[in-house]
């Protein structure tokens, strides 16, 4: 089995460069099913739910060639199958992109349901309320390997309001009406930096998409999509998972290749605990300064520009790590604590206030001294909290799961070695 073997013990410091975004790669890799000519595609970070997806699409009949470290040629000009039943589907949860992409451009989808990190319901039936409303038929099929269907003969402009903000049915919804006939209205959309960097992908290769970053989000259909050359953003995330590691483990970094304004709901929570911030908007960069003490916060996530539900381990312990007590309210997710017990096993105070599913919230009482444990993974941020404790500590500690991690940062161990840190992968 393979694990992370961390000795903690030292400030982190140093720099770090962030690699491009997850959520946008994964939106935007199965948009060039919809170009009528090859796409390049660039600043994409290795992390294997793109491998993934790039897998995926080469199954389908695309052709994907690695130009660079992050660039890409997809030409997926060329893909047939639209019944996507292959084993790396059920694996991601971003695999729901299939099914707004292959409806915008074939018209029919059959599309494995998606798997991905669990924490409690995942739902889409938003995605499918969205395909209703431009015209297509939906169903699910049940049992072990259940499959989505939607199909259409045409696919027309309509208007979706959204109960639940959700950034999956946003981006969706978009891949199937950019080729609509007539307009369709996205109403209370997600508003993430995700949601706005599909919007530009599809406008420059000919979409309409107006008010992307707002809460209503304007579609008119075109005939047809053009492959582009596009550049994708840094991963706002990731960014915060170093600022988070930097400061908890009280040192002082550079964190490279970011967009400070993605950032500001992160940022300044670090700057109410106390935290040192300055953003040089020159060089697209933020320091990170905790080397001296730094007090606790409540934080409760929503969805953007609140504070990131894909942020809640990793505050959870640099509060740990700081004076007072601290809270943490989850908002998105039904059930997203349910790593808190294997980082307890450091001796972290946390204790579960329990309400009833969605109202619980964690109090977290900072300032004690962590030991070394062995932890498991148990979905991507989680993994991230839980090198980030191991860090913390002045022992040795083992992370399994990793494959978990691996999803969604990119040169994850020599990134934090860079800044200082004594990581390494082992074979158990
Ligand atoms: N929801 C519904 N119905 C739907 C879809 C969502 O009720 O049809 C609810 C969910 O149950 C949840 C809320 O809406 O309570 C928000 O879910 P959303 O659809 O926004 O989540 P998602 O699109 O499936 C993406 C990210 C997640 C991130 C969330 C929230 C991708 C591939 N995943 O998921 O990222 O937590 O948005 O920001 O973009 C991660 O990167 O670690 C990760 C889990």
């Amino acid at each position: 089995m393979r694990k992370f073997l961390i000795k903690g013990g030292k400030p982190l410091c140093g720099e770090v460069s962030i690699s491009g975004a997850k959520n946008s790669a994964v939106a935007i890799i199965p948009a060039t099913i919809l170009a009528d000519s090859p796409c390049i595609l660039e600043n994409i970070p290795d992390i294997s739910d793109v491998q993934a997806m790039f897998e995926i699409l080469e199954q389908m009949g695309a052709t994907v060639e690695r130009l660079d470290a992050t660039t890409y040629k997809v030409d997926a000009t060329t893909v047939t199958i639209t019944n996507v039943f292959f084993p790396q589907v059920g694996n991601m949860r971003a695999s729901y992109y299939l099914l707004g992409a292959l409806l915008g451009q074939k018209h029919t989808a059959n599309v494995l349901m998606p798997g991905g990190c669990e924490f409690g319901e995942r739902p889409i039936n938003l995605h499918l309320k969205g395909f209703k409303s431009l015209g297509a038929d939906y169903s699910v099929s049940g049992g072990l390997n259940a499959v989505i269907s939607v199909q259409t003969e045409k696919l027309v402009g309509g208007y979706i309001y959204m109960d639940v903000v959700s950034v999956g049915a946003t981006m969706n919804i978009m891949l199937a009406a950019v080729k609509a006939e007539g307009t369709t209205v996205i109403e209370n959309a997600a508003r993430e930096p995700h949601v706005v960097d599909l919007a530009n992908f599809l406008n420059m290769m000919g979409a309409n998409i107006k008010g992307a970053g707002t809460s209503t989000v304007k579609i008119t259909g075109v005939k047809e999509l053009h492959g582009v050359t596009y550049s994708i953003i840094p991963d706002q995330i990731e960014a915060g998972t170093y600022m988070t590691a930097v400061a908890a483990t009280h040192g002082t970094a550079v964190i490279k290749n970011i967009i400070p304004k993605h950032l500001e709901p992160i940022f300044s929570k670090l700057v109410d605990m106390g935290i040192k911030i300055s953003i040089n908007y020159d060089e697209d960069s933020i320091t990170v300064d905790a080397t001296e003490k730094f007090h606790a916060c409540d934080v409760t996530t929503a969805p953007h520009p609140g504070f990131p539900t894909d942020m809640q381990p990793q505050f959870v312990v640099l509060l740990a790590m700081a004076e007072g007590t601290g809270i943490i309210r989850e908002q998105v997710w039904e059930s997203r604590f349910q790593y808190v017990s294997e980082l307890q096993k450091t001796g972290m105070n946390i204790v579960i206030q329990s309400v009833k599913k969605k109202d619980d919230f964690l109090l977290i009482q900072g300032g004690k001294k962590l030991k070394g444990a062995e932890m498991t993974a148990t979905d991507l941020r989680a993994g991230a909290a839980m090198i980030i404790a191991a860090l913390c500590t002045d022992a040795e500690s083992t992370i399994s799961n990793i494959n978990f991690i691996e999803r969604g940062y990119d040169c994850v161990i020599e990134k934090f070695r860079n800044l200082g840190a004594d990581i390494q992968r082992i074979e158990d």
